[in-house]
């Protein structure tokens, strides 16, 4: 190699002729640990190239040689959750529910799926926690409007409360007042009268009296004759001090002049069996399951 510039006289190395105010640039090579290195990492993708997807082409990309896929292997991953799901999924729908409760392994798949297909289809409506709000029944108390035993909440499940379902549950509270059934005075007697059969304090007696005669007259058919509730027509208990709509006496007031009847899809469908079924076993099992 002929040596185009003077060599550095201290550290003995080729200068590259660069000269600043009397300072020399050398020509130190690149560390060959360096080099060999970026060789390495031109040879792996070159490899890449051959072997991965990796070029975009006009309307697809070249696939490489082993036709990895990324949306491929989605895919399997996902068939491989459904298999494993699958003699799950199986028993549940294949075993009655009344007898799911008994085999553990089914029960717990069951509580588990149940949990996350409430959490994404009926928290909106009935809270995270199933605590409900006013209009919006709480799921975890012994109080029920259409039943708590798994059938019933299956039932209330499939076909929904007053929805578009040729099979759902039907009953309207009336509004007695819009529909003149009754007198803003008698509205206001029975409605004293709904107060005292949860023991609310500061009545008008004499209102009492007069409410009950109305009650036996117009609302015992729905709500019973001890106003325990009626569950063929969806008719709350009224003596307990659990409230659906509300128990104060502007509320009841309100229910009793413009009706009740609020709406709970039917999810037939929407859902499969089997996560209605995980949705039944997981509503009953939150402490008011009978
Ligand atoms: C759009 C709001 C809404 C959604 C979503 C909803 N519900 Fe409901 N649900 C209601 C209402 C309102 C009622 C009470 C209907 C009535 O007045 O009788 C109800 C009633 C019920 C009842 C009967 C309670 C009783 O006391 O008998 C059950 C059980 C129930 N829902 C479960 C579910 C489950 C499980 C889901 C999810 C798959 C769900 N709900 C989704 C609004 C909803
Ligand atoms: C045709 C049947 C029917 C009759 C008659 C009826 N109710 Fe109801 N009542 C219902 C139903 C059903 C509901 C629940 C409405 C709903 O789910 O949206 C209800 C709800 C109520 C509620 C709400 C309870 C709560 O927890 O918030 C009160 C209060 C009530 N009724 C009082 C009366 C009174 C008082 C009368 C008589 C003047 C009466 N009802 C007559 C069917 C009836």
């Amino acid at each position: 190699m002929t040596e185009k510039f003077e060599k550095d006289e201290i550290s003995g190395t080729q200068t590259t002729g660069h000269e600043w105010d009397g300072i020399k640039e050398l020509d130190t090579p690149m560390p060959r640990w360096w080099l060999w290195t970026m060789y390495a990492t031109i040879i792996w993708s070159i490899g890449y190239w051959i072997v991965m997807p990796a070029w975009p082409l006009v309307s697809s990309y070249t696939a490489g040689m082993i036709g990895y896929s990324s949306r491929a292997s989605l895919e399997n991953v996902m068939s491989e959750a459904a298999a494993a799901h699958a003699t799950d999924r199986a028993a549940l729908v294949t075993t009655e529910l009344s007898e799911i409760q008994s085999d553990q392994q089914t029960y717990q798949y069951a509580l588990r799926g149940g949990k996350s297909a409430f959490a994404v289809n009926c928290s909106q409506c009935h809270g995270s926690g199933a605590q409900g709000a006013p209009g919006f029944p709480n799921l975890n108390d012994d109080e029920w409007l259409w039943g708590g035993s798994v059938d019933s909440i299956y039932e209330t499940i499939k076909y929904g409360i007053r929805s578009d379902h040729d099979d759902t549950r039907l009953g309207d509270m009336p509004a007695f007042l819009d529909d003149e059934l009754l007198e803003p005075a008698q509205i206001n007697d029975v409605a004293e009268y709904v107060l005292s059969l949860s023991q609310q304090p500061d009545l008008d007696a004499e209102a009492v009296t007069r409410g009950k005669e109305v009650f036996a007259a117009e609302c015992a058919s729905c709500h019973g004759e001890n106003a325990k509730g009626l569950r063929e027509f969806g008719a709350p208990n009224l003596t307990d001090a659990i409230w659906f709509y509300g128990g104060d006496k502007e509320t009841i007031v309100r229910t009793i002049s413009k009706g009740r009847a609020n709406v709970m899809p039917a999810w037939v469908d929407r859902l499969d069996d089997a996560t209605i079924r995980q949705l039944t076993l997981y509503v009953h099992s939150l402490g008011g399951g009978e």
